[in-house]
């Protein structure tokens, strides 16, 4: 995969703290998905995914609490239905504007600029991504 340089870099510099508890393919993953966290989604969600309580909108709205996905779930991780709602561009908005930004949009601009370059397939970088902020949100889950 072709990344500027100092994306590469700092990727790296991420690696170098190993997320403890995390499997070790998962681990991988999720340590991209938090560099992606960290630059995106942190300055409404919170370090932790709590959110700190913090009110969105105009109507009072909280941000759910990221940490809380699998207990809300009977303990499972709902990764599938994660990375549905980041990606945004297949969810139905039922009930007026969501506050969440429609990442998959950016997400998949951002790939084919970086795929008519090399060639590579954008979506499966796409995919990749979403996988791997959904993988860093398992990592934050609540016991
Ligand atoms: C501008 C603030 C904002 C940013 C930035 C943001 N979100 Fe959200 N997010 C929200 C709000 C508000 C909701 C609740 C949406 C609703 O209720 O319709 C939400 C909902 C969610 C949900 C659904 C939670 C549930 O209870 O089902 C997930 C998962 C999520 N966000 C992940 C992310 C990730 C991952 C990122 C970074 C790529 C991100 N968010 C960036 C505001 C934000």
């Amino acid at each position: 995969m072709v990344l500027p340089r100092f994306l590469r870099l700092f990727m790296t510099l991420v690696g170098a703290f190993a997320l403890p508890g995390v499997a070790d393919a998962q681990s991988a993953s999720a340590t991209r998905g938090m560099a992606d966290y960290h630059a995106h989604c942190l300055q409404c969600h919170g370090a932790k995914g709590k959110g700190d309580g913090r009110i969105m909108d105009m109507q009072n709205r909280r941000l759910p609490d990221l940490s809380r996905l699998s207990l809300r779930n009977k303990g499972v991780f709902p990764a599938g239905r994660v990375m549905e709602i980041v990606d945004g561009t297949g969810v139905i908005v039922i009930h007026g504007t969501s506050g969440m930004p429609v990442w998959g949009k950016a997400m998949r601009e951002e790939a084919v600029a970086q795929c008519r370059a090399s060639g590579c397939n954008s979506e499966a970088i796409v995919r990749e991504r979403l996988r791997a902020l959904a993988d860093y949100l398992a990592f934050l889950q609540e016991k």
